[in-house]
C-alpha cells in the first residue's frame, strides 16, 4: 500500500474513517506495524521511558530521536511516521526550532514533526517551522514537557476554565499551520469540543472516542512496558508475560542441558572431516 500523505487523512476524516495511529521505537515494532496497516507511526520521545529506562521524556536528545526514528523508517518505508521533538529542541527559539525539526526530514526521512504546548510562543515555532516546508503536529493537554507546571502525569481540562484554555489552544494551533492536532489526556467531552470545532485532523490518546484517531503507545497496549499503566489504555495483549516465559525456558533448558540438541540446533560436519580434524 502507498504511503499515505495529508491528502488521505483529510480525506479519511471527510469520509468518517478512523485514523489509526500508534508510536514504534525500532525496525522490528515498525515492521509489524506497518504490516498490520497502521496509517500513522509515532516516534514518540516516550522512548526515553520505553527503550531507554529513564523516568521521564527530559533526558531524550535530538541524536536519540534521529537513532530511532531512522530505524523505525527503515522498519516502515510506507508508513507516514511522525518524529517527536525533544524536549529543549524547539523551546529555545524559532531558529533552534527549524534547525532541529529539519534534522528529522533530513538525517531521518519523517514525514512529519511533532511538538508540545499551545500558547503563544509554541504557535511561533510551529509557524516557523511550517514555513521552512515540514509538516507540524500540535499537541495539547497532558504535555509531559510541561510536567512540572501542570502538576504530574494527570488528566487535563476538567473544570470548564480548562476546558475552555485547551479548545482555544487548539485554534491557536491549527491557525499557527499545524496540520494536525494530537490531543492527550483529556476528558471525552473536551476531545468532541475540539474535534468539532477544528478544520483539520484532531488524534487523540486518552481523549475519548470521538477524536479523528487514535493513539496509543505500543508498549501500553500489547503489554510490554508495565512500570505504570494510564486509565485509557486498552491490552491487546500479553507481549511481556510471553517473552519472560519464553527467556525462563531457554534459561531453564540451557541449565538442564536440553538446549541445544546436537543434530537439530548444529551446524554439521563430514564424518571424514571429525575424523581427520581429531587425529
Ligand atoms: O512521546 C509520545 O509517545 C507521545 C504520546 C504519548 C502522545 O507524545
Ligand atoms: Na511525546
Amino acid at each position: 500500500m502507498a504511503k499515505k500523505t495529508i491528502h488521505d487523512f483529510n480525506q479519511m476524516v471527510a469520509n468518517g474513517e478512523k485514523i489509526v495511529y500508534l508510536t514504534a521505537y525500532d525496525y522490528l515494532t515498525a515492521k509489524m506495524q506497518e504490516k498490520a496497516g497502521v496509517d500513522m507511526i509515532l516516534v514518540g520521545d516516550s522512548l526515553g521511558m520505553v527503550s531507554l529506562g529513564y523516568d521521564t521524556t527530559f533526558p531524550v536528545t535530538m541524536d536519540d530521536m534521529i537513532r530511532h526514528c531512522q530505524a523505525v523508517r527503515r522498519g516502515a518505508p510506507n508508513t507516514f511516521i511522525v518524529g517527536d521533538m525533544p524536549y529543549m529542541s524547539y523551546q529555545a527559539s524559532d531558529e533552534q526550532a527549524i534547525a532541529n525539526a529539519g534534522r528529522f526530514v533530513k538525517e531521518a526521512l519523517v514525514d512529519a514533526i511533532k511538538l508540545e504546548g499551545g500558547g503563544p510562543m509554541i504557535a511561533s515555532r510551529i509557524k516557523a517551522i511550517q514555513q521552512a516546508g515540514i509538516l507540524v503536529m500540535g499537541h495539547i493537554g497532558l504535555t509531559p514537557q510541561f510536567m512540572g507546571q501542570i502538576g504530574g502525569y494527570k488528566a487535563q481540562g476538567r473544570s470548564a476554565g480548562d476546558a475552555l484554555k485547551l479548545v482555544n489552544q487548539a485554534k491557536l494551533v491549527e491557525e499557527a499551520g499545524a496540520f494536525s492536532i494530537l490531543v492527550e489526556g483529556v476528558p471525552s467531552a473536551v476531545g468532541k469540543a475540539i474535534t468539532e470545532r477544528a478544520g483539520i485532523p484532531i488524534l487523540g490518546i486518552g481523549a475519548g472516542p470521538y477524536t479523528h484517531g487514535q493513539l496509543l503507545i505500543y508498549a501500553d497496549m500489547v503489554g510490554f512496558y508495565d512500570n505504570f499503566t494510564p486509565k485509557f489504555v486498552k491490552k491487546y495483549a500479553n507481549v511481556g508475560e510471553i517473552l519472560t516465559n519464553a527467556f525462563k525456558a531457554y534459561a531453564d533448558e540451557v541449565r538442564q542441558g536440553q538446549f541445544p540438541i546436537d543434530g537439530e540446533h548444529t551446524y554439521k560436519m563430514k564424518e571424514e572431516e571429525v575424523k581427520e580434524f581429531l587425529t
